[in-house]
C-alpha cells in the first residue's frame, strides 16, 4: 500500500533541519512528502513553515511513510523505540553517532537500515556525509544517496569504518571553529583588531584549503611552500610540534571514536 508520506523524520532538531532544507531548496524533496515528529512546539513551527507536515506522535512517522529518518540524539533512542514497540518500521535512515544497525535492529527490529553520519556544513550545502546503505535496495539506496549528495559531498563506506568518519568529519566542523578562534585570538595578542584577525584567519583558512584540493600539491610540499628555511613560518611550526600539536590532534579524534563507541552500547 502506498504511503502518505516519503519521509518520515523523528527529531526535528539541528541535523534534521540542516538535511531537510538543503534537499527541499535543491528539489531533490517536496516538502508536501515529508513528515516531521518532535515533541518541540518550536521545532514543529520551523517545519510547518517549510511547508512539511508535522505530529507529536512518533507513530505517525513510522506507520506512514516509506523511509523514517531517525535524528533524535542517540542518548534519546531507547526512549524512542520503547514507545514505538510492535511498530513495523519501513526502511530506516539513522545519522545517530555511534548506534550501529545491530543495535538499533534490536530495538526497533527494522529489516532494512541504513547508517548515515552527515555533518553540520550539511545546512550551507557543503556537507560531508558517509553512507552505509549496504542492506537497501538499488532504488532505497538511490534516495539515500540522493538526498545527501543534495547538501554536499558523499562517499560510501562499511559500517566499521563510521566510528572514525563520525570522529573526523562528524565532529570535524568544530575542531576547524576551534582552530579559527585560536588562531583568531592568538592575532588580537599580538595587535590586530577583531575584525582584522577574523578577515586574515577566515580567508587564510579558505585559500589554504583551495590550494590543498587543486593545487596538486602534497600536504607536505605545500608545507614547505610556506616554510623558508630559518624564516618565521619554521618558528611557528616548530612551535607547533614542541607542544604536541599532531598529537594532540590525534588523541582527540581517538577521543571521539571512543565516545562514539560508548554510545553505541
Ligand atoms: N550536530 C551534528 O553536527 C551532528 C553531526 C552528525 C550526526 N549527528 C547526529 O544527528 C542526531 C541529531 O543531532 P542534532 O545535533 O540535530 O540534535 P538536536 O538538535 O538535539 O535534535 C534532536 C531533536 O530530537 C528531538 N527529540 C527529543 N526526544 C524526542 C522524541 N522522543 N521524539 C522525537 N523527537 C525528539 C529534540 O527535541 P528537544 O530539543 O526538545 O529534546 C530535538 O529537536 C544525533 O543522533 C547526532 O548524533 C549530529
Amino acid at each position: 500500500m502506498k504511503k502518505k508520506w516519503l519521509l518520515g523524520v523523528i527529531g526535528g532538531g539541528f541535523m534534521a533541519r540542516a538535511i531537510l532544507s538543503g534537499a527541499i531548496a535543491k528539489g531533490v524533496l517536496n516538502a508536501q512528502d515529508v513528515l516531521v515528529c518532535d515533541p518541540a512546539q518550536e521545532s514543529r513551527a520551523y517545519f510547518t513553515s517549510c511547508g512539511a507536515a508535522v505530529s507529536e506522535d512518533n507513530r505517525d512517522a513510522v506507520r506512514g511513510c516509506e523511509y523514517l529518518l531517525l535524528a533524535v540524539k542517540p542518548q534519546n533512542f531507547p526512549a524512542v523505540a520503547q514507545v514505538l514497540r510492535g511498530e513495523t518500521y519501513p526502511t530506516v535512515i539513522s545519522i545517530m553517532a555511534g548506534k550501529t544497525k545491530a543495535a538499533i535492529r534490536s530495538l526497533t527490529g527494522a529489516e532494512h537500515i541504513a547508517r548515515v553520519m552527515p555533518n553540520l556544513p550539511c545546512s550551507v550545502g557543503a556537507g560531508m556525509t558517509a553512507v552505509d546503505a549496504s542492506e537497501l535496495s538499488e532504488e532505497a539506496r538511490g534516495f539515500v544517496l540522493g538526498l545527501f549528495l543534495s547538501v554536499g559531498e558523499v562517499i560510501e563506506t562499511e559500517e566499521s569504518l563510521l566510528d572514525a568518519v563520525t570522529a573526523l568529519s562528524g565532529s570535524g566542523p568544530a575542531y576547524i571553529y576551534l582552530f579559527l578562534r585560536a588562531l583568531i585570538a592568538a592575532g588580537e595578542e599580538q595587535g590586530l583588531s577583531a575584525q582584522q584577525a577574523q578577515t586574515l584567519a577566515l580567508q587564510t583558512m579558505e585559500g589554504g584549503l583551495k590550494m590543498a584540493r587543486t593545487s596538486g600539491k602534497s600536504l607536505d610540499e605545500l608545507i614547505a611552500a610556506v616554510s623558508s628555511k630559518g624564516g618565521t613560518t619554521v618558528a611557528a611550526l616548530e612551535s607547533f610540534e614542541k607542544d604536541g600539536f599532531e598529537r594532540s590532534v590525534l588523541h582527540a579524534v581517538d577521543a571521539a571514536v571512543r565516545r562514539a563507541r560508548e554510545l553505541s552500547r
